[in-house]
């Protein structure tokens, strides 16, 4: 088992504080007096997701929606399956995925494709961390938070094999 000790912080508890500062201003300027539904992707998103509402400084609803996509701890195998589905109807609603982080980009444009088939008015995606070298398929970011390079992260909601999601800063696991 790795000491979280050991692992090299890459992004600080106050630097993902304003982060998410930032972007919750963003999409409550964008969304005035709509009435979004966030649909977080589990699990990685949920500490991100539950900062983030309480920032906005507009009324939502929000859903979760579970994917997994098979493959090793470090890498995603491109295959992605639903496992928990969507409890909200999203049809003519303003929907904003909130992800813990665009890597291949497979996991959000399948999540993309899922909500489009079920006719939403608009469809945006927030995401607090990118790592554009490794993106497989174009995906538009339309709130980022952080570009990262090519390194393996845990915290804030992510994880290696389920370790590290309780961490409250984004640090590095190198082989
Ligand atoms: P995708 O490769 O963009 O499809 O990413 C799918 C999922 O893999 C993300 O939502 C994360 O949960 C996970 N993932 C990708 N890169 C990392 C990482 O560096 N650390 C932890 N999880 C990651
Ligand atoms: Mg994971």
């Amino acid at each position: 088992m790795i000491s979280s000790d050991s692992l090299e912080v890459l992004i600080t508890e106050e630097e993902i504080g304003r982060v998410v500062h930032r972007l919750a201003q963003e999409i409550s300027r964008d969304y005035g007096d709509k009435h979004p539904l966030l649909l977080g992707i589990l699990k990685g998103s949920f500490v991100f997701m539950s900062d983030l509402v309480r920032l906005l400084e507009i009324p939502v609803e929000i859903d979760f929606i579970r994917i997994s996509s098979y493959g090793s701890s470090k890498v995603s195998s491109g295959k992605v399956r639903v496992v928990h589905g969507l409890n909200s109807d999203v049809k003519g609603r303003d929907v904003i995925i909130i992800d813990d982080i665009v890597d291949t980009g497979l996991a959000t444009s399948f999540v993309i494709d899922y909500l489009r088939k079920r006719k939403p008015a608009s469809v945006k995606v927030c995401a607090l961390l990118d790592k554009p070298s490794r993106r497989q398929t174009d995906v538009i970011i339309d709130y980022l938070g952080v570009k990262i390079p090519d390194r393996f992260v845990v915290g804030y909601g992510l994880d290696y094999d389920e370790w590290f999601r309780d961490l409250p800063d984004i640090r590095v696991v190198d082989d």
